[in-house]
């Protein structure tokens, strides 16, 4: 019987390679090319099956290019490269992999706030340009972390991570807003309570951002956001690019209209708003919040099991679509 074939988008653990290539033809992508739309349409053809990344986006194009396709299947939680309306109408199965990178994604978006309330690569900078030449008091005084308040906009499993981290581990006091209230007893494990955005905005501290990006996430985070944040609180971006205005937060910076910010993400990433890498109150990242080896292995193995499972069982352990599966 001939084996189903599939499509490997982006280079990947050659353990992952192997354990595909006892159920299918693989084809990889060793030398890592992020594909062109037209490029990956081509590449898709006559394959049954996709391992993807959160930087192939598959829309209306691909898919109507890619007949045979049945299932994509996401190294990542985010899934805002899905058109996944437009999948479902195709009968294509889309996968995550959620859970697997929860308490590491957490574990960053901590060390993202600490970096920045504290002013860690700004202070390294200046050791590395030689102009440490004396200590003094106000040398990159930053802001307290321990006891502060913690706002969190968005309050998922990542979310509810940072939020333990910060009650439990910091002593903060910890705020949220989410589309809805966690029930009480996810509150309790929390310490944390829900507030408007408005409230959230103009109460916390230090506020981090997990919500997922779709168009009513677009620029969540803008200038008018902003201008309601205290003067001293920092921002922490671990979610999407395109959830904060870009340009409006490098103004709000230069200005020290906000402290500081810590982003792992980008709009448009990998390429990044110029005036963000000359502010020097921003801590930059290369969306790497889940990028731990054995986080990443758990990723990739989720995947592979998503497209294993659904291509010889027609079932898959993490489908964002499920009414796709079941007809
Ligand atoms: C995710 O899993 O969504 C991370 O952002 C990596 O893309």
């Amino acid at each position: 019987m001939s084996r189903p074939s599939i499509l490997v988008a982006r280079a990947v653990f050659p353990e992952t390679l192997d354990r595909l290539g006892q159920y299918f033809d693989v084809e990889a992508n060793p030398d890592d090319t992020v594909w062109s739309k037209s490029q990956l349409i081509e590449k898709l053809q006559g394959k049954a099956g996709a391992f993807t990344a959160g930087s192939d986006r598959i829309d209306t194009d691909v898919l109507a290019a890619c007949p045979q396709l049945k299932i994509v299947a996401n190294m990542a939680v985010g899934f805002n490269n899905f058109d996944l309306d437009a999948m479902t109408a195709a009968g294509v199965l889309g996968t995550n992999a959620p859970d697997v990178l929860t308490e590491t994604t957490a574990d960053f978006g901590f060390a993202l706030l600490m970096a920045t309330a504290r002013r860690v690569t700004e202070s390294e900078h200046f050791l590395r340009a030689g102009k440490w030449t004396k200590w003094s008091y106000d040398m990159f005084a930053g802001a307290e972390v321990h006891g502060s308040t913690l706002g969190i906009l968005g309050m998922g499993r990542i979310g509810q991570g940072i939020a333990r981290r910060g009650a439990h581990g910091f002593g903060m006091n910890v705020i949220y807003h989410n589309r809805s209230q966690l029930s009480p007893d996810l509150e309790a494990a929390c310490k944390a309570r829900y507030v408007s955005k408005e409230e959230l905005l103009k109460t916390a501290d230090h506020l981090v951002l997990v919500l997922p990006y779709s168009a009513s996430s677009h620029h969540a985070i803008g200038g008018a956001e902003l201008a309601l944040m205290k003067p001293t609180a920092c921002l922490v971006n671990i979610a999407r690019g395109g959830i904060v205005d870009d340009a409006a937060l490098a103004v709000a910076l230069r200005e020290r209209r906000i402290a500081a910010a810590g982003l792992d993400v980008f709009e448009g990433e990998p390429t990044v708003y110029p005036d963000l890498l000359t502010v020097p109150n921003v801590v930059l990242t290369p969306h790497i919040a889940s990028a731990t080896v054995p986080t990443r292995r758990a990723m990739a193995d989720l995947a592979a099991d998503n497209l294993i499972g659904y291509l010889t069982q027609g079932k898959a352990l993490t489908p964002l679509n499920p009414q796709v599966m079941a007809g």
